[in-house]
């Protein structure tokens, strides 16, 4: 398995809207692998295609290996489709990998029902609950060319934006005085 290189916001592949997936073969399980071992190297919970460059509508979660006593779950999703959501909101503080140390909290619908397919091509169905209906949201909307910013007023995405420019710049700042 390969760590592939996360993109980081502002970065068009972030913005565009993946396509479906049409074919699931050794390639798509292949790429799938690859996001996993990306996501836990990060460390994060989620990873949309989008975020590493591929505008394929898959993506990878694990919201059960957090702490060392929780087993871990992963995740792989083809082709998701919202089919229902909660009355019932909740509220997060999200993160996002493509936003390094960028928190900010979100309401989205406290469960939703999802559509995909697994690696197999199978058809499933599932209701998603708590941190997972929050993660699985925040990675279907990578495949929209949504960042969880975008659901937060100008004035605090710009403030995000802003710091997060200053952290990038530190961080080449750092790289460069390290050699
Ligand atoms: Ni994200």
């Amino acid at each position: 398995m390969t760590v592939l290189d996360i993109l980081i916001a502002p970065h068009p592949t972030l913005k565009a809207k993946a396509k479906p997936v049409e074919t699931i073969d050794d390639g798509l399980r292949q790429l799938l692998d690859d996001m996993l071992e990306t996501m836990y190297d990060a460390p994060g919970i989620g990873l949309a295609a989008n975020q590493i460059g591929e505008l394929q509508r898959v993506l990878v979660m694990d919201c059960g290996s957090r702490t060392e006593d929780e087993a871990p779950r992963p995740m792989k999703i083809i082709n998701p489709q919202i089919t229902g959501i909660s009355e019932e909101m909740s509220s997060y503080e999200e993160g996002c990998l493509s936003i390094p140390e960028q928190y900010a909290d979100v309401e989205r619908p406290a469960a939703v029902q999802v559509r995909y397919q697994d690696e197999t091509g199978a058809q499933q169905e599932q209701i998603f609950t708590g941190l997972e209906a929050t993660c699985i949201q925040h990675e279907i909307d990578h495949l929209d060319g949504i960042l969880f910013i975008d659901h937060l007023s100008n004035l605090k995405r710009n403030m995000l934006m802003k710091k997060l420019r200053k952290l990038l710049k530190e961080r080449e700042e750092d790289a460069a005085a390290d050699g």
